[in-house]
Parts: C-alpha cells; structure tokens; sequence
C-alpha cells in the first residue's frame, strides 16, 4: 500500500468515526460506535494498523505520526460524545439549577426543653449546696413507692384509683390491704404489684438502701398520677426530692437549704415559710412556701424523717437524724417563667419551646 492511499484511508475513517459518535442518541449507540471503530480486536482503527504494516519502508515514519494523530482525535471525539450523552454531560450543559447567589436555608437548631433545662439549674444549684444527684426507677414496686414511707395498705395514696398499677404478679390483687408483705418489711419479689412511682420519695430509699450516712442526695425525675389534665395538674409531672440525713440535722437546716435554693433558682432575697402539714414519712412534716413579687407560692412538701423510715432502711433514729423535701419542677418553672398553663410543657409546640 503507498503512502497516499493510506492516508485517504485515515482520512475516512476519521470522518466516519466523527459522524457516528455524533449521531449516538444514547449511551448504548455510544457503545456500538465505539466498539465499531475503537474496539480493540476488530475495531477499524486496529484494521488500519494493520494497514500500517504494508506501507513502504521510507513512508512508514510518516504514516506512524499521522495514525497517531487520527487515533488521538477519534479518541477524542469518543470522549466528546461520552460526556454529552451521559447525565453528567446533560447536567453540565443546563448549567446549576439553584441560583448559587440565593442566600441559604437557616438551620434549625434544637434546644433543650425547658423541664430538661430546669432539671440542670436545679441539679445545678443543689450541687453547690453539696447534694449529689441520685436516680431511680419509674418502675417501682409498693415497697418502695408505699411501705418503707411509712404508707400503711390502708393509707387512702395507695388507692389504684389514684395510681397507675402496672401488672399484678402470681395472681395477687393490686388492691391495697391484700398484699401479703407486712408494712416495713420487704415482700417476696415474685408477689409485689408494680406500679409508675408516684413521688420521687421512692429514691429516698433505694439510696437509703445501699448507703450508709451521712447521705445528701436529690433525685429529679417524673412521677404519675392519674390526674385530669388541666391548668395544674397533667398525669405526668417532674419532682426535686432532696434527702439529708447526718447526726443533729433539725429543721433550721431544712429551712436554710430550702432559703438558699429558692434564692439561687429566682435570684432575689426569697423568704421561705412553713405551713404545718402531714406525710407519713415525715414527722414532723410542713408545706414550703416562698415568697416572691409579693405572693406565696407552695413549693412542695418536706418535714423531719421519719424514725419509721430510717428503721426500715436499717438506720439508728437514736443516732441519725435528718430532713426530707419534694419539689414540682413543673411548678418552679412555671413561676419563673410566668407559665400559666402546665400542659403547654407537653404540647410539643414549637412556638412555646423555642421562647426557652
Ligand atoms: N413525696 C411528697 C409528695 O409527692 C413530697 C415530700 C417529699 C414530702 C419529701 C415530704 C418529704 O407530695
């Protein structure tokens, strides 16, 4: 073959290869061509190397550099069509369908709830008076929620009206009075009806239980009680329980306690006031009540332990002494935000949430 004709040869097969990778619609007409004419058994650009062989020998440098160059180009062409027909190349070409100048979306960020937020102020607070946080289950048995607390089966709080009984073990009847434990001593596990804790007194004992004194704890968790909702009361609510117990506590420390901490959570001088009241496991047992922007606010129950409640934890009454409170954490909030209504806590409203 001379020189000339392989060139004309070059020169077709460039421009056919041109034309078909210009005509493939799609990605697999795309694959047809290339395989016609850049396939690396029978593709036609391989059947012209082979045309390369029969060249004369003068001629072939020349001939070389000029297949070189077609092959480059074909290549290149390929490329070309690979990128118009593929989403890419389709993407490129109607160019970004944002407007890149728009400013952005805002993130929304969360935040914690403000009973969530009120828990950690508390927690807060109550540590630097030297009280360590402490837990315990929602989950409780009579033992602990009724029994140790000095509530008798007969006690009208142990109502199941007025509680929210969760099973009933071995057949027993969740109804007060028919439990088989005796008040103060701890019923066989399999036989304890199980309800949700309605005070958080319950961690009074279960701390009791595992530590000896000097104990200063406060647990801050929910409660229930089957409540109607309304304005004040929702089934679910949020309590303080703080529990001091060392030799010669009196009641001034209470009171002192509860001073400190009602001034640290609303900031001002606020004077505290007991009201006398009764708990069975406090003796004597007061309502708290603080004064601020000229009202009385209850606060939450509190009183002297009971020396029934340290013997059933194993305490001596003769030696240890100590003091015992129960705050709303609902209530608190509500009155250093001016919340009137305890069900917007749980209304998941977002208007409301985001204020905190
Ligand atoms: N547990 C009581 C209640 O829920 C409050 C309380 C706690 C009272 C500790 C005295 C001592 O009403």
């Amino acid at each position: 073959m001379d020189l000339p004709q392989f060139l004309a040869e070059l020169e077709s097969l460039t421009a056919e290869a041109h034309a078909a990778f210009q005509a493939a619609a799609d990605t697999a007409a795309l694959e047809a061509a290339r395989i016609e004419f850049l396939g690396a058994a029978k593709g036609r650009l391989k059947n012209a190397q082979k045309g390369l062989g029969a060249v004369a020998k003068d001629d072939k440098p020349a001939a070389g550099k000029r297949f070189n160059d077609v092959k480059t180009e074909i290549e290149g062409a390929f490329a070309a069509a690979q990128e118009r027909v593929s989403s890419v190349g389709a993407a490129k070409r109607e160019g970004p369908r944002f407007d890149p100048t728009l400013p952005g979306e805002r993130l929304r960020l969360g935040r914690l709830h403000p009973i969530t937020q009120t828990i950690e102020e508390l927690k807060d607070i109550m540590g630097r008076l030297g009280f360590t946080p402490a837990d315990g289950p929602e989950i409780e048995d009579e033992y602990h929620n009724f029994e140790a607390l000095n509530i008798p089966a007969e006690h009208p709080a142990r109502d199941p009206l007025d509680n929210f009984y969760l099973s009933v073990a071995d057949g027993q009847s969740p109804v007060p009075g028919k439990s088989s434990s005796a008040p103060g001593q701890k019923p066989a596990l399999t036989s304890r009806p199980l309800l949700l804790r309605s005070q958080t007194s319950t961690v009074q004992i279960r701390v009791m239980e595992k530590t000896q004194p000097p104990v200063r704890i406060i647990s801050l968790g929910r409660v229930y009680r089957p409540d109607e909702a309304d304005a004040t009361h929702y089934p679910i609510f949020h309590q303080m329980e703080g529990l001091l117990i060392d030799r010669q506590v009196t009641m001034a420390d209470l009171k002192s306690v509860l001073r400190m901490f009602a001034t640290s959570y609303l900031g001002e001088d606020v004077h505290v006031r007991f009201r006398p009241s009764f708990f069975p496991f406090t003796e004597p047992s007061v309502e708290a009540d603080m004064h601020w922007h000229d009202r009385w606010i209850e606060f939450g129950g509190a009183g002297m332990v009971d020396p029934n409640v340290l013997k059933a934890v194993g305490y001596d009454p003769e030696v240890y002494s100590g003091f015992a409170f129960g705050l709303g954490i609902e209530r608190l909030c509500m009155r250093r935000h001016g919340i009137t209504d305890i069900r917007e806590f749980y209304r998941n409203d977002v208007r409301f949430l985001e204020q905190f």
